[in-house]
């Protein structure tokens, strides 16, 4: 018996990283769940993962961004698997430059992907939610960061919209209580994945939407991140899903519009 056993969760940008670990954590506990990204290879490599484990999951490739993407998400769930009980805004990445640098172009690409994105998943979900009234809460989770918590440098455009989500969080924790779904945050600090990886190459880039993005930290900074943080590294992605997971399982019924910060006690 697992925790969210018989509940359907949709996991955006699930193909990596912290997204792969929290569809891999939310199955493993009983949940059927939807695997999103961008890149088809990595989310059915994430589902085919589930499904070797045990669990049940489907991939649904395509961009959060994309026009009539909210209501397809949304609609895999219930075909698949005949119901929706957990959303994880995930999806995401990070183009950074200081203010006088940082285009247009820049600014809404990554308002788009970690605001606008999860406004239209939550606002394609609610019919369903009010016409499937279920006995039991049922669960959102908005993916924010310290950079939207507490501001950082280089990241006017993913400062803003982390902060937004959190904006966005706490109003549908007010409009959504009657229909007992509780939505919540987590705002994540230094975790490792792809979009932080100590990189020698000063000049990494992986290719989202026909752009080229840089990822990855050089080693001095990555080590120095590190030294401010009580634990003296920063996060694995699975540990960043259990803070996700956490807020998935019914001991969390009670708490609602919080926005939790996980960053190792960093701040
Ligand atoms: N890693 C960190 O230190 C850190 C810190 C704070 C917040 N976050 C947030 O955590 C989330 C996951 O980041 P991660 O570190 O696991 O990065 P990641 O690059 O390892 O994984 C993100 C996944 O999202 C997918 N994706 C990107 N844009 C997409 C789109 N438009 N539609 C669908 N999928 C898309 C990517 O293909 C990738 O597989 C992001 O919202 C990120 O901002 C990460």
């Amino acid at each position: 018996m697992g925790t969210l056993d018989g509940r359907v969760a949709i996991v955006s940008g699930s193909g990596r990283g912290i997204g792969r670990e929290i569809a891999l954590r939310l199955a493993a506990e009983g949940a059927s769940v939807v695997v999103n990204d961008l890149d088809a290879g990595p989310a059915g490599q994430t589902a085919a993962d589930i499904g070797a484990a045990g669990g049940r999951a489907v991939a649904h490739v395509g961009s959060v961004t994309a026009e009539g993407f909210a209501e397809r998400f949304v609609s895999a769930a219930v075909q698949s698997f005949g119901g929706l009980d957990i959303i994880v805004n995930n999806a995401g990445y990070t183009w950074d430059n200081v203010i006088q640098k940082m285009t247009d172009e820049q600014w809404d690409a990554i308002v788009g992907v970690h605001l606008t994105a999860p406004f239209r998943i939550l606002r394609a979900a609610l019919p369903y939610f009010k016409a499937n009234p279920a006995g039991y809460h049922r669960k959102v989770v908005n993916i924010s960061s310290t950079s939207g918590f507490y501001g950082n440098a280089g990241q006017a455009n993913y400062g803003a919209a982390k902060a937004g989500v959190i904006g966005l969080t706490k109003t549908l924790a007010k409009e959504w209580g009657r229909y007992k779904v509780n939505v919540n945050a987590v705002a994540f600090g230094f975790i490792l994945t792809r979009m932080t990886e100590s990189t020698a190459a000063d000049n990494a880039t992986v290719e989202i939407e026909g752009r080229q993005i840089k990822v990855g930290l050089n080693p001095e900074r990555a080590a120095m991140a590190a030294t401010v943080i009580p634990f003296g590294r920063p996060g694995t992605a699975r540990e960043a899903a259990g803070a996700v997971y956490l807020l998935c399982t019914p001991d969390a019924d009670y708490i609602n519009g919080q926005c939790i910060v996980v960053d190792g006690g960093r701040v």
